[in-house]
Formats: structure tokens, C-alpha cells, sequence
């Protein structure tokens, strides 16, 4: 076992002279790495490998980007890479606010020299300059959108050396941060610094495909096309025949091609186009059915192919209207969560797999159709992963409250122009955020990002959140040829407590969406498994009035609640760094509020039961049980449910009140006197057939530790990371939040623990998770063991492969 870095009160590795990192020739051959699956971002060529373990990390010293200078001493660290150790709460911005430098030692194979060659960083926070065998070669401030850089005729036949100047502090010239307040915690979320995202390095022919947007054109009609645009660019002019072919296929058989040829290729970038048609036998991409397509684009110079750039898409056609979302023709009500990309432990630098994960828990167990990336352009691997599984998704700019002078401005516009030319390509991608989130007026300002925005994807509207009476009636911005939605952060409160939570009408005129609700500012302040039963509770149904409210008027296009999982913040409502708005904590751990989300889905993919309350007669819960009015979320038609001794009560869903949601609540006297503490009975049934049965115990003897990892086999790459969670369960595995003690994990075999090694169970409500990595070239059985003073110990194993 080996403890996480950097900074880990644990000896740690350190770095050695001339480690090399080496490209083999013609294939992908990384000493120092796996190679990044994110390749395809842009288009691999002859040798491309990604910059994954083993860098040498430390802080910024004067000289620390020479080629000479000393590094043997610097501890050894993988990418994704925070600065510094977290924990799950009380996150100190001072620990990674500093100057932090990264290095790299590589070999190069002579055909990445002859060619063209680029560095591609796909997230560092917040700022950073990068240096090529001791030469400055670019520097980029903010810290959610790639950089690349051109370092043809840089690489050399010895060892190369990248060193990579991270500024971790407050940039308050850049979206997100703010001018006025070089205070992190101004803004609703922390960015610790860290290069958390892939590193690559790739190289081109001397004329090259540097991008290809494919744009769908009439969809739904018989003169279906896609449009696709590519930008050849030319280190020096071309002579000879240049064309450019393009095929679109699906599941592996071609459906159309078609090709263009340009003449007389000159130096530096050419834009054209090729149109592909004939394409009635394509199947649409759907939520339900995500189809994809790939759209493969081949330059040939003289006959020949010197580069392909292939991109994955879907053919679909998302339209917001006066009267509600239509997806391929067909209504259908968004029904969402906005998504904060922050873990515990390590901030954003989670690897692929993680942030893949976040989108299966949002479509598999939440069952939502639609995710809000608040409040900046997310990792490229979740976006994959609601392509795959079919999620609608909002993408914006950085920002949160606050626009800055000219300078912040134009950063803002190079942002809305660097998302749309990276996720373009997306199917999931529904909606633009050109504006900053809650921002009033800044007409110029819009109108600039907007018609960016229509210049570079006419395919998709533009959007921004508004906030309050003055958002609500502000006067609208002005409509690009794409369109425009007009979305609202609706946080009414309701008249009295318990009274169910309003929403504003749909504004006249406009596509209307309501883009948060319930959150923190509806309700009570923090959502955590240790707060009152009633609490919890509430949670679940403020998510299901406002969800109710939405499906019941046709001119909403739908909802995306406050919020998917908990986040890290120093800001209003936080506690100890956290803030606890989410249905999911921050562990990914659903919480009783998410128990509305998970019943919303046909018993034919599984059914649900889960209470909205915890049957153990503990402290955060009624003596005498949940009560009158106890909460049960279902996709069954009935429940029967029995608590032990009694007889059997049959129950049906709440479609008086809750008439537009396809699942409504169960509510059931469960009030239990005197001191018999009786087992719990919920049987489902779907059209008189019992599908599930859930039982749970309030005696706690028999309480247990659930251990689990997400996956059962990681590669072992010194990068790839899977989830253990670790939870108090009764007998029948429902969640227990009254567990005391602190819970210790231990790691034998080849993983390390990205984790507290000791957890505050009693603080966490009973509910925890670790994260496992690999070690690069190191396969093996990982066991992962977790141990508590009166629960058993649970372990679970991780095949490195
Ligand atoms: C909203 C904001 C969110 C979050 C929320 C607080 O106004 O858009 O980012 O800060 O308040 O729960």
C-alpha cells in the first residue's frame, strides 16, 4: 500500500535523473504512462502518447524550468494531480494557493521530430506557462479549457524536458474569479489547483486536419445532411492535389461519403467543407436509444492519406419551443441536475473512469435525462459518457455571479469560443451557457458571446441563467438565428413550512427552462444523512413539488434541480467547506433526498423502493417511529407494507397531489408505541405481481460495514482509479446514519488509496468512500480492508490488469 501524494506525511518517491518517457515509433509507447484514452481529442497521428505517471512535482523554485536544474529530489506524482492532500471537508484554499511546478524527462522518436508536434493540457488550474527544453513556449490563464501548443522543431534526439509552471492562486482577471475579491471564497466553489486533466503529445503531418465539426442539418426530413467543416492546416503552401474525404458510418457500416478537393493549399489554416447526404438510414440518437455515428474525415496530398480525424456523433434534433422541449419531434420534459465536477480528496482530478461514473449514477440510479454542467466546461470524458448513455447536457462558460472589466471579458468570450469548438461534436450537447450564471444586463457583452456562439454552432441555442425578480424581468436578449432559452433559477419559497414550494409561470413568449431549484436557499440549509429524519425528508419532496410543477405545464421545458452531488465551497451555506445541496453526497452516496430521482423510472428497468426515513428509532429520528405521514418513493403500482406483529397495510401512490410525475410518493402511518423495536416489511407490486421486497430491522446488533468497489478490475497504469464505498447497513443492507467511530481503511497490493486512511464515520452519517489507483506497470490483486469498533470489517478487491 502506498500512501497518496504529494505532500503525504508518508516518505514519498522521488525522481531520478533522466527517467525517460518514450515514444515508441509508429505506436503509442509510454514508459512514464498509459496512454490516455482522450486521444481522439484531436486526431492521434504517428506517435502520440500521453503524459500520465510519474512527473516530478514540488513547489515553484527560481530555476525550477531550466533544462539542468536539480530535480532528483522531486517526489514523483500521476496526472490527474491535485497540489495538495484533502480531506472530504475543510478545504483550505491557502494550502494550494502557491506557484507549483511539474516536470517531465521524455525521448521522442525521430518521426515525432521530423513532423509537426503539439502539447495538448486539457485542465490546469489556474494558470500555467509551459517550457519546452528550457524555452517558454505559451501560457494560458483559466482553468476548465485545453491549451495547446505547437512545439515543432523543439523536441530534441536526447532527453526532452517539460516543465509546467502551475499558478495556483486567485486569477481575478479570469473567469471564474472575481476583479474586486481575490477571495476564494467569493464564488459558490473551490478550484484547488493541479494539472487535472490529460496531458498529451501528439504529432501531425507538415499539413494537417486541426479540426472537424460535423453539422447536422434538417434532421427530421428527407434531405437530411451533415455539414462537415474542416480546418486543414499547412505549415508551408501545397502544391499538388489536396482532398479531403469524409464517411459517415454507424455501428460499423458505411452510410455516405463524400469528398472535396482544394487547390493550391495555403500556408497557415484553410477552411472548407464536405457534405455528406443519402443519410435517410442513419438512426437517430435518443436518450433512450443513443445511437452514435462516426464521421470520419481523411486528407489526402498527392494522393496520399497523410491524416484522418475521426469524430464521434449523433444525429438528432433537440428543439426548445414556446410550448415546451421536443427531442426528435417528440416532447419530452427535461428532467435534471446541475453537476459540480469536485471530489473529496483530490478536487477535480479525477481520471476517466470517475468521470464517467458521475454520468451512470446520474442516468442509471438517478434516472435523469438531463445534466447542467454549472458552472464551467466539464472533463471530456463525462461529456463521452452522456453521449454513450444518453443524457442531455448544458454546457457553459466559467463564471458564477460576476462579470469583470474588459479584460475578464474578452478571457470570457475566448471561452465561450474554446467549449464550442471542443464539444461541438457532442449529440448530448442541447444548449449553449454563452452567459455568466445569475448575471443581469450585459447586453454587448451577450451579444457577442451569442453571436459567437451562431457563427461557430448554428445549431444549437444560447443560454444563461437569471436569478430573482430583476433576472425574471429583465428584457430578453436579442435572438441569434440559433435561438434563444430563456432559464430561470427558480428558488421560491413556499408561503409555510412543509407548504409545497412554488414556481414562477413560464415567461411569455419565450422557450422556458428552469435551471436550479430547491438547493440550499429553499429548505433547509444543509441536506447531511446526520441531519433530522424530517430534514432528509424534506429534501426529497421539495425536488418532487418543483419536478411535479414542471411536468404539469406544457410550456416548461423542464427542470434541472440544485443540485446532483455535494460540492466543495467556503460560501453561503457551507459548513466546514462543504455545501450540502446535493440528492448524492460527495461521496456519490445517494442520500434519502435522492430516493424521489431513483423511483422515477419504469419497474420494467428495476424496481425501487426506498423511505424517505431511516427505520432505526436513533437519534436523528422520531422515538416512535417515522410517523403518521411516513415517505416511501416507489415505481410500484401498490405497496403492502408490514411492520412485523401488525397487519399488513396496503398503500397506493399519491397521484391526488402528484398527478404528473410517472411515480409518485407512498405516504403510511408508521408510528410504532411502547418499546417493541419490530422488523419492517415493503412489498412492490406491479399489476398484482410482487417484484420487490425490501425488509429492514431496527435492531442495530446486527448492523454491518458494506464494503464495495465500483469496478472489479482497473488498469494498471499508475492513472486508472475506482471507487470503494463504505457504509453502515442493518441486516438487510438499508443505510444506518448513527454509526460512531472512526472507520480505518488499509490497502494491501498494488493500489493506492487516494482517501483518508482514518474517517469520522459518526461526522459522515455512516456513509464514505474511498478512491483506489493503480500503479503504472504493476498488475496485481488490490484488497482493500476497512475496520470499525463495533461494526465487522468489510473488505472489497480490485484486479490491476
Ligand atoms: C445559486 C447559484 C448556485 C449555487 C446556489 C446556492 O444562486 O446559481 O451556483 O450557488 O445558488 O445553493
Amino acid at each position: 500500500m502506498a500512501a497518496e501524494e504529494p505532500g503525504s506525511p508518508a516518505a514519498p518517491k522521488t525522481g531520478h535523473a533522466r527517467r525517460t518517457f518514450l515514444f515508441g515509433a509508429g505506436a503509442v509507447i509510454a514508459a512514464s504512462g498509459a496512454i490516455s484514452a482522450a486521444l481522439t481529442h484531436p486526431a492521434p497521428v504517428e506517435a502520440t502518447g500521453g503524459f500520465g505517471a510519474d512527473w516530478q512535482f514540488g513547489p515553484f523554485v527560481p530555476g525550477c524550468t531550466d533544462v539542468d536544474f536539480d530535480d532528483r529530489a522531486m517526489p514523483l506524482v500521476s496526472v490527474p494531480h491535485c497540489v495538495t492532500p484533502l480531506s472530504w471537508q475543510g478545504w483550505h484554499p491557502d494550502d494550494w494557493q502557491h506557484l507549483w511546478v511539474y516536470r517531465q524527462h521524455f525521448l521522442v522518436p525521430p518521426q515525432l521530430r521530423k513532423n509537426r508536434a503539439f502539447l495538448r493540457f486539457d485542465g490546469v488550474l489556474s494558470a500555467t506557462t509551459v517550457f519546452l527544453n528550457g524555452r517558454r513556449v505559451a501560457s494560458q490563464s483559466g482553468g476548465y479549457l485545453p491549451l495547446t501548443c505547437e512545439v515543432t522543431g523543439m523536441l530534441t534526439d536526447k532527453d526532452n524536458v517539460l516543465a509546467v509552471a502551475v499558478d495556483g492562486r486567485w486569477q481575478q482577471d479570469t473567469p471564474p474569479d472575481l476583479p474586486e475579491y481575490p477571495n476564494p471564497t467569493a464564488i459558490d466553489f473551490y478550484q484547488p489547483a493541479g494539472i487535472y486533466r490529460a496531458v498529451n503529445l501528439y504529432g501531425t503531418p507538415q499539413a494537417y486536419l486541426s479540426d472537424v465539426y460535423a453539422q447536422q442539418i434538417a434532421v427530421l426530413t428527407p434531405s437530411r445532411a451533415v455539414v462537415v467543416h474542416c480546418t486543414v492546416d499547412a505549415a508551408k503552401a501545397v502544391k499538388g492535389p489536396v482532398r479531403l474525404t469524409a464517411t459517415l458510418s454507424q455501428a460499423g457500416t458505411e452510410i455516405a461519403s463524400a469528398v472535396t478537393d482544394i487547390t493550391g493549399l495555403r500556408k497557415g489554416e484553410t477552411n472548407t467543407t464536405v457534405t455528406l447526404e443519402g443519410l435517410e438510414a442513419v438512426k437517430l440518437w435518443d436518450v433512450d436509444d443513443p445511437a452514435m455515428c462516426d464521421v470520419v474525415v481523411t486528407l489526402s496530398v498527392g494522393g496520399r492519406k497523410v491524416h484522418t480525424y475521426p469524430v464521434r456523433t449523433g444525429l438528432r434534433d433537440a428543439q426548445f419551443t414556446v410550448d415546451g422541449f421536443r427531442l426528435n419531434g417528440r416532447p419530452l420534459k427535461l428532467f435534471g441536475l446541475n453537476r459540480h465536477q469536485w471530489y473529496p480528496f483530490v478536487g477535480g482530478a479525477m481520471p476517466e473512469r470517475v468521470q464517467r461514473r458521475d454520468a451512470e449514477i446520474l442516468k442509471n440510479e438517478l434516472n435523469v435525462n438531463m445534466v447542467r454542467c454549472s458552472h464551467y466546461p466539464q472533463s471530456p470524458a463525462f461529456l463521452d459518457a452522456c453521449d454513450e448513455l444518453g443524457i442531455l447536457v448544458w454546457e457553459e462558460l466559467p463564471g458564477w455571479d460576476h462579470v469583470g472589466d474588459t479584460a475578464w471579458q474578452e478571457l470570457a468570450v475566448r471561452d465561450v469560443h474554446d467549449m464550442i469548438v471542443r464539444d461541438r461534436n457532442h449529440p448530448s450537447i442541447i444548449v449553449w451557457g454563452t452567459r455568466v450564471n445569475e448575471t443581469l444586463g450585459q447586453y454587448t457583452l451577450y451579444g457577442k458571446t451569442d453571436q459567437l456562439a451562431a457563427e461557430l454552432d448554428p445549431m444549437r441555442p444560447c443560454t444563461g441563467a437569471v436569478a430573482g425578480q430583476k433576472g425574471y424581468v429583465q428584457p430578453l436578449y436579442p435572438v441569434k438565428e440559433n435561438g434563444g432559452v430563456f432559464s430561470f433559477n427558480d428558488y421560491s419559497r413556499p408561503p409555510s413550512r412543509n407548504a409545497p414550494p412554488p414556481l414562477r409561470p413560464p415567461r411569455h413568449g419565450v422557450p422556458y427552462l428552469v435551471s436550479e431549484a430547491v438547493g440550499t436557499l429553499v429548505g433547509a440549509p444543509y441536506f447531511r444523512r446526520t441531519d433530522s429524519a424530517d430534514v432528509q425528508r424534506e429534501q426529497s419532496m421539495l425536488h418532487a413539488w418543483v419536478h411535479e410543477h414542471a411536468a404539469a405545464d406544457p410550456r416548461y421545458c423542464g427542470l434541472i434541480a440544485w443540485c446532483g452531488f455535494d460540492y466543495p465551497s467556503g460560501w453561503y451555506h457551507s459548513l466546514r467547506g462543504v455545501k450540502y445541496p446535493g440528492v448524492v453526497d460527495f461521496f456519490r452516496i445517494p442520500k434519502l433526498g435522492a430516493g424521489f430521482y431513483r423511483a422515477q423510472r419504469s419497474p420494467s428497468r428495476g424496481a425501487v423502493i426506498e423511505p424517505a426515513f431511516y427505520w432505526d428509532f436513533g437519534p436523528g429520528s422520531p422515538r416512535g417511529g417515522p410517523g403518521r405521514n411516513a415517505l416511501i418513493w416507489s415505481n410500484c403500482d401498490q405497496l403492502v407494507v408490514t411492520v412485523a406483529g401488525r397487519r399488513p397495510v396496503t398503500v397506493l401512490p399519491d397521484h391526488a397531489r402528484f398527478g404528473h410525475l410517472k411515480h409518485p410518493p407512498f405516504l403510511v402511518n408508521l408510528t410504532v408505541t411502547g418499546q417493541a423495536r419490530p422488523d419492517l416489511t415493503i412489498e412492490g407490486r406491479v399489476k398484482g405481481q410482487t417484484v420487490l421486497r425490501r425488509r429492514f430491522s431496527a435492531d442495530p446488533t446486527f448492523d454491518t460495514l458494506a464494503v464495495a468497489a465500483d469496478d472489479g478490475a482497473i488498469t494498471a497504469d499508475g492513472q486508472d482509479t475506482t471507487r470503494v464505498t463504505l457504509r453502515s447497513v442493518d441486516r438487510y443492507g438499508a443505510p444506518r446514519p448513527h454509526a460512531h467511530g472512526v472507520l480505518s481503511v488499509a490497502v494491501d497490493g498494488p493500489g493506492i488509496l487516494i482517501g483518508d486512511p482514518f474517517l469520522d464515520f459518526g461526522a459522515l452519517g455512516g456513509a464514505a468512500a474511498v478512491w483506489i489507483r493503480s500503479m503504472r506497470d504493476t498488475p496485481g490483486t488490490i484488497t482493500v480492508t476497512a475496520s470499525h469498533p463495533f461494526l465487522d470489517t468489510g473488505t472489497a478487491t480490485i484486479s490491476a490488469v
